[in-house]
């Protein structure tokens, strides 16, 4: 199903590549990111293009929950504990000031978004931690407090307020916006070397070029792969539920997210590392959780995201590598990426306009801490696991034994097989290897998709390509 946004404001379509063009940037992605960083640097005077695969916003930013807020969950207490003050600070101060951004170009464009000034919340079962949330962001110079007996149905031991936080219909900014900049549609990047970026559209050169595409597809250099993982969680929206004042978001496991957009609210949870799914089950247990809470609500629409985790916490923006410093990235936003895209737009902008950005080098793509390091072992050791799979597990299905409406691995002709099984029997025969660095995939029955478990590609029953980084879709086994 699609999100809310797309049914209430469809984008005009764009014109795909047709010849081969030049550019002072290029920018791989027409999502928030990618729309505000091209917005920005035309502003400048350069000449910009975008290049989207698919359709304007089609990624993330179409299934986004549309906060934007310096409050990332429970972060500030840690991070002070991690990385010192002064770093959780700039932290916190890139992403106030991204809030503020947002308020000038919407008052500066005119642009009627639904944008709010709303507060937000994190809410937990642990008091002890949300009061030391409250007080270290506080040290940070956000306005923020504990609030002890917070009005929201579910049982909490309390929450963090942030004052002045803002909420918004993400499509509605973008599609002003996208009519003042060049973008091709439906124009694929395929490899990009050096200056040159090849699509199968045609030849584009860009002096500087913005990987502004959510995962990115090129593994060497920069090797992303070996320190991001990508996680899914689900959306609800809806009708009839009781109003709730603010944006929320759960600390604790098995919490859930909440926001309102006119009179649908948006309750979100049940999220899991990509290609970790096997079971199914998210939505019916989303659903379950949303007659609990708001009884008599109606489920409008339902849908899925998928974010890019960093082990740090903190998102990869800047020079994709120092052996290619005509490339940026953006990328690795946690689930923060409304909030995230503008930072992102400001530093990027910053950089190829040679002025200095005070939070550039928190975000630097190349940084490297001790307490980073589980993290990336997390990430080897998920890789090994799925290429492992790969080669040693041997599979428990038949295609007798998968239920109608499933997928699962089977030993056919003598290789593994992912088989799907429609609501009638018929079978879709794919390879479960990805193609992106050959792990073996998992079927996710909520999405109907194959998954991979590694870097999170995933690819639809029919083996076509979903979402990156692989660059192929599966081929039919
Ligand atoms: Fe990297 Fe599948 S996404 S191996």
């Amino acid at each position: 199903m699609e999100s809310i946004w797309f049914r209430s404001c469809p984008i005009e379509h764009k014109e795909a590549l047709a010849q081969n063009i030049k550019a002072d940037i290029a920018v791989i992605g027409a999502g928030m990111t990618g729309i505000l960083t091209a917005y920005k640097l035309q502003k400048t005077g350069k000449s910009v293009v975008v290049l989207e695969a698919n359709r304007i916003a089609s990624g993330q930013t179409g299934k986004t929950t549309a906060k934007i807020t310096s409050q990332h969950g429970l972060l500030y207490y840690r991070m002070i504990l991690d990385l010192g003050e002064e770093k959780a600070r700039q932290y916190a101060q890139a992403n106030e000031k991204a809030i503020e951004a947002y308020r000038s170009l919407i008052q500066e464009e005119k642009i009627d978004c639904d944008f709010e000034t709303v507060d937000a919340y994190v809410y937990s079962q642990n008091a002890e931690i949300l009061e030391k949330e409250a007080l270290s962001a506080q040290k940070l110079g956000i306005s923020a407090s504990f609030v002890p007996t917070p009005r929201f149905p579910v049982a909490t031991a309390g929450a963090v307020k942030f004052q002045n936080q803002a909420q918004f219909h993400p499509l509605k900014l973008i599609a002003p916006l996208a009519q003042k900049l060049t973008i091709y549609e439906n124009t694929v990047v395929q490899s990009v070397d050096g200056h040159r970026i090849e699509t199968n559209r045609g030849t584009v050169w860009g002096q500087k070029i913005i990987f502004a595409c959510h995962y990115p597809f090129i593994n060497f250099p920069g090797m992303y792969f070996s320190k991001m993982h990508q996680e899914r969680s689900y959306i609800l929206a809806l009708e009839n539920a009781n109003p709730i004042d603010g944006m929320w978001i759960g600390a604790d496991a098995h919490s859930y997210s909440l926001r309102r957009w006119r009179d649908t609210l948006l309750f979100g949870g049940e999220s899991h590392r990509t290609g970790k799914n096997r079971q199914g089950g998210r939505y019916h247990a989303l659903r379950q959780k949303a007659q609990e809470l708001f009884p008599g609500s109606r489920v409008t629409a339902a849908w899925s995201a998928q974010d890019c985790m960093t082990p740090d916490h903190i998102p990869y923006i800047g020079s994709y590598s120092s052996s290619r410093p005509d490339w940026l990235i953006a990328t690795g936003f946690q689930k923060w990426g409304m909030t995230t895209a503008m930072a992102a737009a400001q530093i990027l902008c910053d950089r190829l306009c040679s002025k200095e950005n005070p939070y550039a080098d928190l975000f630097r793509p190349d940084r490297f801490s001790a307490k980073s390091i589980p993290g990336m072992a997390e990430e080897g050791k998920q890789a090994f696991q799925g290429l492992g799979k790969r080669f040693f597990q041997i599979p428990e299905n038949t295609v007798e034994t998968i239920p109608a409406g499933h997928g699962g691995i089977v030993w056919q002709n003598g290789k593994k097989t992912g088989v799907l099984k429609d609501k009638s029997g018929k079978t879709f025969s794919v390879s479960p290897r990805c193609p992106h660095m050959g792990c073996q995939l998992e079927w996710n029955p909520d999405e109907q998709s194959w998954d991979c478990p590694c870097h999170g590609s995933r690819f639809d029953l029919q083996g076509n390509l979903l979402e990156g980084p692989a660059q192929t879709g599966l081929p039919h086994s």
